[in-house]
């Protein structure tokens, strides 16, 4: 998945205006980044493989000219990373340039009846077939709007794409078809970009944009079209409260790191939702329901598994965590009913795998819920009702702040309904609110006490290149997260599993040394004493993540138990982490992978 960005100004430095949207998009792909702008009559293109810092170094792109430009940060996947295969692309008479977000997966077949109608396609990349579609019907209109209306019907795909022609040098266009993308307004300028986040440094005020929707701007004006009629559709403004300086390192050596204190304030921030009107709909959603399907990719199916364990056991909602990608094809006949609702939790809101799956259920009757952090995002557009997760602008790659927030969210929600519904005392539920009001300090302390330790037993595990991790009941979507971070940023085989199932199979993988790391509620003791033995005694390495339990840390060599703060056992998951969060950080950094920028991997996934 990419990210395409375009601006047009009446003055001042288009490539500064684009290289610091270019900037925020990095976590969307660094494959390679190329710009194009529009001066004296030229359309100036320059693009190559590489970070953003690396090419706009090499070709000087801080220098180009104009008061139009567009740009492309590519995620490679039609054609490999490659100069020729960067984006953008220009059309065969090279008056027209273009970009695109997404898949275009008719590639071989479009190129095949356009390359038969004599265009000239140099590149293996989708991109390129984007640009000549719409330059075959600009050439028969001279209109651009009516030029993508055509361009679109050529094409099957999911994807966003923007482009501007020399014959009408100062309106920039784009169309949003199934890949996400925004106007940004400001002052005597204009901008469309993949994300929200990525333009608050320029301006707060945007405009949302649905899919089949085409767009025109100039420096001063936006209109929106009807991809299908080319009718014009009004949409106003909104304005955001998200502020540019939550995407910026400041004192912090990575995103990461920041992200991971950022918790201390963004938990902070959530629990105040436990008592705000802003979710009655979704309590009320939920509280009606007797099935939910949690639905949700990585980081957010995983915080989806811990959410399952409070909406099935405080709030008495038979609730199902459901990957992404697997709901249509589990659940395809599945009739719905009243009381049958899916939960999207996606902290981007443009997941594809997540999109798929409202586009699949919506028409088929079901109840479309959503949890996400992005404001204006086409989950939020798609969901019947829905919450922010609050934990503002996540930059580095593997989530951290956004699942903790999740993971809370779940939490209020699950209260509230089980409240709502008599399955909490009143008593019960004032202790619970307590607890959650008091989880900030409870994450700082946990962050502070697991620093150093983190990073002493960094420096032994970044020497190994697999390891397991087991939860048990409420702890195992904490050992999948865990799992998911170290995998991630560490290029190590991590895998994840509930303690209870490592003994039937996967014990043999034990032999002297090799670490399983076991994340312990304190309530669970019982069982998972016998699933510690049954590494220890085969010379396995146990590892303990958890509260002073007594009697467990004698299974465990000292300085192997990972002591988080007392609490209960609904708060351990979400202070249970951050040790996870912290040891993929810092091994990582031990093995001199940047762990914002993991290769191969991107932030927000809007393809298939
Ligand atoms: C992946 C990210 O692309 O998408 C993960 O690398 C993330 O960090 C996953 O958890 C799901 O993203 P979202 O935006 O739907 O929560």
């Amino acid at each position: 998945m990419c990210g395409i960005f375009g601006v047009v100004a009446k003055k001042g430095d288009i490539a500064k205006k684009l290289l610091i949207i270019a900037r925020r998009l990095q976590y969307r792909g660094y494959d390679s980044l190329g710009l194009a702008t529009y001066l004296d009559g030229e359309i100036d293109l320059r693009k190559d493989m590489g970070t953003v810092e690396s090419v706009v170094e090499a070709l000087k792109l801080d220098n180009m000219k104009g008061n139009i430009g567009i740009g492309q940060l590519r995620w490679s996947t039609f054609g490999k990373p490659s100069k020729i295969n960067a984006q953008p692309h220009f059309a065969c008479d090279k008056d027209l340039v273009g970009a695109h977000n997404g898949n275009i997966v008719s590639f071989y077949q479009t190129k095949e009846n356009l390359e038969n109608e004599g265009h000239n396609i140099i590149s293996q990349n989708d991109g390129e077939i984007c640009v000549h579609a719409a330059e075959k019907h600009y050439n028969k209109t001279k209109d651009m709007v009516k030029g993508i209306m055509g361009g679109i019907k050529e094409m099957e795909g999911a994807f966003a794409f923007i482009c501007f022609h020399k014959d009408t040098p100062e309106t920039l266009y784009a169309t949003k078809m199934g890949s996400s993308l925004v106007i940004g307004l400001g002052e005597g300028e204009n901008y469309i970009a993949s994300d929200l986040p990525s333009i608050l440094p320029l301006t707060n005020k945007y405009v949302p944009l649905n899919d089949g929707e085409i767009i025109e701007i100039t420096a001063d004006t936006y209109k929106i079209y009807s991809a299908k009629d080319g009718s014009e559709i009004k949409r106003d403004p909104r304005v955001t409260d998200l502020s540019a300086e939550e995407a910026v390192k400041g004192k912090y050596d990575y995103f990461l790191t920041k992200e991971i204190y950022e918790q201390i304030e963004a938990t902070e921030k959530l629990a105040y939702g436990l008592e705000s009107d802003v979710l009655d709909e979704l309590v009320d959603k939920l509280a009606n329901a007797d099935i939910a399907y949690l639905v949700g990719c990585g980081s957010s199916f995983n915080a989806c598994n811990v959410g399952s364990y409070y909406l099935n056991n405080l709030a008495g909602v038979l609730s199902i965590p459901v990957i992404g990608g697997r709901f249509f094809e589990e659940f395809k006949n599945i009739k719905p009913t009243d009381k049958m609702v899916i939960l999207n939790v996606s902290q981007s809101g443009e997941t594809k795998d997540i999109i798929n799956t409202i586009n699949f259920a919506k028409p088929k009757g079901f109840h479309i819920l959503g949890m996400i952090n992005v404001p204006g995002s086409t989950v939020e557009r798609m969901s019947e009702a829905y919450a922010y997760i609050g934990a503002g602008i996540e930059r580095s790659v593997a989530a951290t702040k956004t699942y903790t927030n999740q993971v809370l969210l779940f939490l209020i929600l699950a209260a509230r309904v089980g409240h709502k519904k008599g399955n909490i005392s009143d008593k019960e539920f004032e202790e619970l609110k307590n607890e959650i009001h008091n989880i900030s300090k409870l994450v700082e302390k946990t962050i502070n006490d697991s620093v150093d330790k983190a990073k002493q037993l960094a420096k032994e595990l970044s020497k190994t290149d697999a390891m397991s991790l087991l939860g048990y009941g409420i702890t195992h979507g904490v050992a999948l997260e865990g799992a998911l971070k170290i995998r991630e940023i560490n290029y190590i085989s991590a895998e994840a599993m509930y303690s209870s199932e490592f003994k039937h199979g996967p014990l043999s993988i034990v032999e002297d040394g090799y670490p399983v790391i076991y994340i312990v509620a304190p309530e669970d003791k019982y069982y998972v004493t016998s699933h510690i033995s049954e590494v220890e005694c085969r010379d396995g390495r146990p590892i303990v993540i958890g509260e002073n339990i007594k009697g467990l840390d004698k299974h465990v060599k000292p300085g192997d138990y990972f002591e988080i703060p007392k609490s209960s056992q609904l708060i351990s998951p979400i202070l249970a982490v951050i040790p996870l969060q912290l040891l993929a950080l810092y091994m990582s950094i031990e093995r001199g992978i940047d762990p914002d920028y993991p290769r191969n991997l991107s932030k927000t996934l809007t393809v298939d």
